[in-house]
């Protein structure tokens, strides 16, 4: 097919879809503009029906089914947003699911996909594990199966994200990359009608198996190891969005875990944006600096917004932690009573808010006669800590910050 042909099907691919999906907002962010030094838009994707773009390759792959596929229902290995994806088109289009998750899948994901109404079955460790499972149903069943990234009527509906951004003439559009059916179906939407666009792939630093792929100029497959952007963790490519990455997008960069956590935290608090590590890489990819173009009118895809509460809780205290808005003080005392008031009431003083308190007199590393306090609360900003350690210090009180 020429790049005229993959267009003009991306736009066929938008009318057969339109009904099923959201054109998701895209939304000029101040606060990462003035940050990144550029016009930034975020392509809201999180906002899509089941939380993240799956739904457009989902539909658009379902919605061509003959009608004697559709008797024998589809199948799909995932254990997060492509099998909530399929669950929800199918149920849709009245065409029975059934997804094969791993045992290890994360309970929510789970329960949304069985939510949509497919017949979930746990199997396996691993992605792989999975996948033998369904060749085993496929071959009982005649099921259909559904890819989650090469498949072109796959590729062809994530695409129609790309025609939504096209009347904003962007400079560059960032875009994450798992098996890079979403970035090839964006650059086959744009490149066609706007060429000097750049398209630029994030990847997580622990999946970078198209970034090797296209510094090498051929296709391998490389074993991820664990992240908290668990949708972009592909071990292998498929060869239809290599050769689409390889002549359609400008470069790939890596970000890993704590530029990704710091992204997530960022688009939290100050766009009020729910993003998952997957979402929220191509901000991070701007927030570290590793992708730059000063000026320019740049627009990260917020992929997806389907992550954990439990993850999310652990990010927020260790954002917290890290940008001392949580702190972690040791305080040496006498071991007679009302110290630990004394410290408390300074606490008080900073208005810091207790989380913690450890009081420890038989380590031994504690003097006869003393205690050491570990308090750990929430500060208003950084000169309260000082105020906090200086107010101590006039006390007669031995204080550390612990990192
Ligand atoms: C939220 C999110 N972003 C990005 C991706 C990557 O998409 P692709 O595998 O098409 O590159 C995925 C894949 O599951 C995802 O769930």
């Amino acid at each position: 097919m020429t790049w005229y042909e993959y267009f003009n099907e991306i736009v066929k691919t938008k009318e057969l879809i339109r009904k099923y999906i959201h054109e998701t907002p895209l939304d000029y962010s101040n606060t990462l503009s003035r940050t990144t030094n550029a016009d930034v838009y975020l392509k809201m994707e999180n906002l899509q029906k089941t939380g993240s773009f799956k739904v457009r390759g989902a539909f658009s792959r379902l919605i061509r089914l003959s009608e004697e596929e559709r008797k024998r229902g589809v199948i799909a290995v995932s254990a997060g947003n492509h099998a909530q994806g399929v669950a929800y088109a199918a149920k849709a289009l009245g065409i029975k699911a059934t997804i094969v998750m791993p045992e290890t899948a994360p309970i929510s994901k789970y329960l949304a996909t069985k939510s949509y109404g497919a017949n979930v079955i746990l199997y396996g460790k691993f992605l792989h594990e999975s996948m033998k499972k369904a060749e085993e149903i496929i071959r009982e069943t005649g099921a259909i199966l559904v890819h989650p990234y090469g498949d072109l009527n796959v590729i062809l509906g994530q695409g129609t994200l790309g025609l939504e951004l096209l009347d904003l003439k962007p400079d560059v559009v960032i875009v994450p990359i798992g098996g890079g059916g979403l970035i090839s179906g964006i650059s086959l939407a744009i490149k066609y009608k706007l060429p000097n666009v750049k398209i630029i792939g994030v990847q997580s630093s622990a999946s970078p198996s198209l970034k090797v792929s296209k510094d090498l100029g051929r296709l391998v497959e490389i074993e991820p190891s664990f992240s908290i952007a668990d949708g972009i963790l592909v071990k292998s490519p498929s060869e239809l969005t290599y050769k689409i990455i390889s002549e359609l997008v400008d470069d790939i960069v890596l970000v890993d875990d704590d530029e990704i956590a710091n992204a997530i935290m960022f688009l939290l608090e100050r766009n009020k944006t729910v993003a998952e590590g997957a979402g929220a890489a191509t901000v991070a990819a701007l927030l570290s600096g590793k992708v730059s173009y000063n000026g320019k009118k740049i627009v990260p895809i917020i992929s997806g917004g389907n992550i954990d509460l439990s993850l999310l809780a652990r990010i927020i205290d260790k954002m917290l932690y890290k940008t001392k808005r949580i702190v972690k003080v040791k305080v040496l005392v006498p071991d007679k009573p009302g110290y630990l008031n004394k410290v408390l009431s300074r606490i008080a003083q900073i208005r810091g808010n207790v989380i913690d308190v450890i009081h420890d007199r038989i380590s031994s590393d504690v003097k006869p006669g003393y205690t050491k306090i570990y308090v750990m609360f929430e500060i208003p900003s950084g000169d309260a800590l000082s105020d906090f350690l200086y107010a101590l210090a006039l006390d007669g009180i031995e204080a550390t910050l612990v990192e």
